[in-house]
């Protein structure tokens, strides 16, 4: 048996984690979610669900590959053998995204082109949807293959089986591009975004408060949806990642390192996005309302005519769908690392080849998505795989993890190596809070797509790439779990160090950040009552909000980020001593 391949250091770890959850999604999905669900309340909102669901489970998706050194299905397996499926399921639902992930890549590769000579001119809607996607009226008239678009799917999934060339040994160099790029490109735009004039009725709508929303159920739903995408949690990624973590690993956080990381990013993101919109808005004249729209028409048609408006267009333009790519190329090899390592472990197949072979499936499926119906299909898979596909995964796994498996265990296993270290209250969130409130989010999600129908599609084209799709994969999955692997599995012995490697300062860290975050917000909230009462409070709320989240989510990040940084030294002893034979 070979050995299992190893991230070069922890940093090349939490990169690629981290560049697997900061995406596209981050870009054009956070800041409308945000502001379609009441502005800086949704913030609130989606704070409690990073608490209270992202980084616990994020927690236990790292902590499970750790501790069985495999990828999702194997890692399932080592569970129960009815289990296996489970993983399966999750590395599936990521193969269904990385079909049309790629294809998005592709009109990036195809626009970074394009912005050399502005070639989508001045009608940027026209251009993107009839010239450059050729869109047809309907799912069912395909109208041919778009070429260019093909062609770049093509170059895209070399891009993308490059970086993994050789398993996490090339990610862990290509990381350091990947992430810091677009963190650099994202600075720029938001500078960009923030001064260009009319950029604050902008930011206006992204940040004001409307608090009457937290007691609409749907705001909720849309938070904690938003958490598990954003965070890659559910299809496989994060436990095939920690899976090549050597034996003395830090978990818990990292966990917390990776999450607040990718928040903050959502956050600053949103700065760009509504500075530039509100430019936009008054470029043409309109409320800023009107001219709010996420997805692929923000990014592909929106922010073109706002490039085309900019002094430097051409360089604006460019770096715009540099970051775009650079974003989404470290997502789309953590959803082929996540599948191709899973083939490994089970077929015993070798790196490259593992990797080709998904490549190419995931390629050939993808060339639907490059017909002029491509965006229709699109963008019913998108819906389904998110709601149906990714939050069934996350709570089957926590009802796995939770009743068939010993939970506390695997909590002290995680604090045994960690800077930081959870309480029990972890373990009443992955067996009761979280699957109490994914279940209500499918349940909610169900009735809504079953009476209202989604955006006027055919129900028999919801039916084959909606429905259709989201109960073959369990089905797939079942089947996969049954082929026999032909090598016994290896043996996953759980290694504990013979001294954990802090104490109790460990929960001491949670907790000073919790009651900081806490106590931040009363005053916070005595703020907004003041200001029923005071008027001249009222102007101060869009500042308060920005700067308590960037206190919350930048702070956290540092603040755990040092602690991390500072025990390093003793993290280095600690691990030669209490793993020595
Ligand atoms: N987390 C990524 C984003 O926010 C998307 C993604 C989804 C990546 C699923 C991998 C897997 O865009």
């Amino acid at each position: 048996m070979e050995q299992r391949e190893h991230w070069s250091s922890r940093k090349a770890f939490i990169l690629a984690a981290i560049g697997s959850a900061i995406g596209l999604g981050n870009i054009w999905r956070f800041p409308f979610k945000c502001y379609e669900n009441g502005g800086g309340a949704f913030l609130v909102a989606y704070l409690i669900a990073m608490l209270t669901a992202g980084i616990p489970l994020l927690i236990m998706e790292l902590s499970l590959g750790h501790r069985f050194k495999l990828a999702a299905p194997l890692s399932f397996r080592k569970i129960g053998k009815k289990f296996e499926w489970v993983g399966w399921w999750a590395v599936f639902v990521g193969f269904v995204i990385v079909c049309y992930y790629a294809v998005v890549m592709a009109w990036g590769l195809n626009y970074s082109v394009f912005s050399f000579t502005q070639a989508w001119g001045t009608d940027t809607g026209t251009f993107f949807y009839k010239d450059f996607l050729g869109l047809t009226d309907g799912p069912y008239k395909l109208g041919g293959f778009q070429l260019p678009i093909l062609i770049s799917l093509i170059i895209g999934w070399i891009i993308i089986v490059g970086a993994v060339w050789k398993g996490v040994k090339t990610v862990s160099k290509v990381v350091y591009v990947t992430v810091f790029l677009p963190w650099l490109l994202l600075v720029v735009f938001v500078v960009r975004g923030m001064t260009l004039p009319g950029s604050m009725e902008g930011i206006k709508y992204y940040l004001y408060p409307h608090f009457e929303q937290l007691l609409n159920p749907s705001v909720w739903i849309s938070a904690y949806g938003q958490i598990f995408y954003s965070l890659s949690i559910g299809f496989g990624i994060m436990i095939a990642y920690s899976s090549f973590l050597k034996k003395d690993a830090e978990i818990i956080n990292s966990s917390i390192i990776i999450t607040l990381s990718n928040c903050t990013t959502s956050f600053i993101g949103g700065f760009a996005v509504f500075g530039a919109l509100g430019y936009y808005a008054q470029l043409q004249g309109v409320a800023v309302e009107s001219v709010l729209k996420g997805g692929p028409g923000l990014a592909f048609a929106t922010y073109p005519t706002i490039i085309n408006n900019l002094p430097f267009a051409r360089f604006f333009g460019i770096i715009f769908f540099l970051m775009l790519l650079t974003l989404a190329i470290d997502s789309a090899f953590s959803l082929l690392e996540a599948v191709a390592s899973s083939m490994r472990d089970k077929l015993g197949w070798g790196i490259k080849r593992s990797n080709i072979t998904v490549a190419a499936i995931a390629c050939v499926i993808g060339l639907i998505f490059t017909t002029g119906a491509g965006l229709f299909w699109l963008d019913i898979v998108d819906k389904w795989i998110e709601f149906f596909g990714l939050c069934a995964v996350v709570l089957v796994e926590c009802i796995v993890l939770g009743w068939f498996f010993k939970i506390d265990k695997l909590r002290k296993y995680a604090n045994e190596y960690s800077e930081v270290r959870i309480g029990k209250f972890w373990n009443y969130l992955i067996k009761f809070i979280v699957p109490i409130i994914i279940f209500a989010l499918i349940i909610s999600e169900t009735v809504k797509l079953i009476t209202k129908g989604y955006e006027g599609y055919p129900a028999s084209a919801l039916l084959i790439a909606g429905w259709g799709v989201v109960i073959l994969l369990p089905i797939v999955s079942m089947i996969f779990a049954k082929i026999n692997r032909k090598e016994a599995i290896p043996d996953s012995e759980v290694i504990v160090p013979k001294t954990p490697f802090v104490e109790n300062l460990g929960y001491k860290r949670l907790t000073r950040y919790l009651f900081s975050i806490l106590a931040l917000a009363v005053v916070m909230t005595i703020i907004m009552i003041l200001s029923n009462y005071i008027d001249s409070l009222k102007s101060i709320i869009v500042p308060a909000i920005g700067i308590y989240f960037f206190l919350v989510l930048v702070g956290g990040a540092v603040y755990f980020t040092i602690i991390s940084v500072k025990e390093g030294k003793r993290r280095e002893i600690w691990s030669r001593e209490s793993f020595e034979e």
